[in-house]
């Protein structure tokens, strides 16, 4: 049931870390893409988990086993609910994002032939550029690139004249972590699925902001983080269409992926289990139930409203200071956006953001290649959540123009 009563002091009240001072300032926290903070809701059913059910899942049949594995299989269910996914089988737990593509790139490779065409972007973080680079060097994939139009966003131009019979896989970002660019996926996954390309999207910047449906996208894979949408670290959801995941071999072996071992033969577990290899992350699991939960008690479309208004107030307001670019200027963008100082490094300006209290992150942003495109020495990125007022982002312009005056004296 939605929160009708809903504005962010209420959601603030659920996050109790955000009410403290650093260096006598309060903290205004505005590096969610790198991690969001966590609701009481999140925090105490973690340590309810641990301090009533705990107990390993799928592997005794006494109560506490048999209580923690239905709450656990619960928050699958849930996970298959928030993104609409047609089986709980498609959801298959991961330790984040990055876990997900290595998961993936791995299994894929043996379907994968010297020659096969892979297309990532210009916008990716390292975790979807790294694993391809593997492939490139242990199969013999070709690794092609969508170039960046002027404003920065993707070139669908080029991106058509990238696909071919050879394309065997597209794997982009949903939303651009170091600019904030949210891409044209559904478009761009219909253009690869006409020469039979799967599509593979990183939707971690982008489920804690927009909300996601798989079957409506129509993407092959969906990869999140938990800790991204309030959930723990360390816990993360790799989504797959049924009949895909079907045709992939596991990746790691272990407990809970087999149906049968003996010395010479292994018969492999159903999904989603075939993939999960070992003990899982059960107390993040559980948190990541809770994060959903909490999400859910209030209006999505209330929360995205709120959270784009202030971007905007944000951009415009970086907008009027003269010494300040703002990347990708103009383009679509949820959650966060980077900006540049003339002739100040990135650093320095967080640096001097953080002495008054202001958290944002700067530097390549796990996205080097993107950055030389860009031709800078990195951005500083500022990135909002949902408890993230108007009050806390005047308060970082505030900052950042004493910050500029202070440097030119
Ligand atoms: N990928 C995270 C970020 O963009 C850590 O900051």
């Amino acid at each position: 049931m939605s929160n009708s009563s809903f504005s962010v002091s209420e959601i603030r009240t659920h996050f109790p870390i955000l009410n403290q001072n650093i260096n006598d300032l309060p903290l205004v926290y505005l590096d969610n893409a790198a991690t969001t903070q966590k609701p009481l809701a999140v925090v105490n059913a973690v340590a309810d988990y641990y301090l009533n059910d705990n107990a390993n899942v799928h592997r005794a049949g006494h109560q506490l086993s048999n209580r923690a594995t239905r709450a656990f299989e619960a928050v699958r269910s849930s996970v298959k609910t928030f993104i609409n996914a047609k089986s709980s089988k498609e959801i298959i737990w991961t330790k984040g994002t990055t876990e997900g593509l290595n998961l993936l790139t791995n299994v894929l490779a043996k379907q994968l032939k010297a020659g096969d065409q892979v297309i990532i972007s210009t916008l990716e973080h390292h975790a979807n550029i790294v694993p391809w680079q593997m492939l490139v060097q242990s199969v013999g994939i070709v690794l092609k690139v969508i170039p960046l139009t002027s404003n920065n966003s993707l070139d669908l131009a080029a991106y058509k004249q990238l696909l071919n019979k050879k394309t065997k896989l597209v794997s982009i970002t949903h939303i651009s972590n170091a600019l904030g660019i949210i891409n044209p996926i559904k478009e761009m996954i219909k253009l690869a699925h006409q020469v039979d390309a799967q599509v593979i999207i990183d939707g971690a910047q982008a489920v804690a902001h927009l909300t996601v449906d798989v079957q409506d996208l129509d993407c092959d894979y969906y990869l999140f983080s938990g800790h991204k949408m309030f959930a723990p670290t360390g816990v993360g959801v790799l989504y797959g269409k049924q009949h895909l995941l079907e045709t992939l071999p596991p990746w790691q072996g272990g407990g809970e992926m087999i149906k049968s071992v003996s010395f010479t033969e292994v018969a492999y577990n159903d999904l989603p289990f075939k993939f999960e290899a070992g003990t899982p992350n059960i107390a993040g699991v559980i948190g990541l139930g809770a994060a959903i939960d909490f999400i859910n008690s209030y209006s999505r479309q209330e929360l995205q409203k709120q959270e784009q208004s202030l971007l905007n107030f944000t951009e415009k307001a970086l907008l009027e200071i003269p010494e300040i670019t703002v990347f990708a200027q103009g383009v679509e963008k949820s959650g966060a956006l980077s900006f540049s100082v003339k002739g100040e490094h990135p650093t320095d300006i967080a640096i001097l953001l953080d002495a008054q209290g202001i958290a944002v992150r700067s530097g390549s942003h796990c996205a080097m290649p993107l950055i030389r495109e860009l031709n800078c020495n990195g951005t500083v990125r500022v990135s909002l959540s949902i408890y993230n007022t108007l009050e806390e982002v005047q308060a970082f312009i505030n900052a950042l123009k004493n910050i500029i005056e202070m440097l030119k004296e």
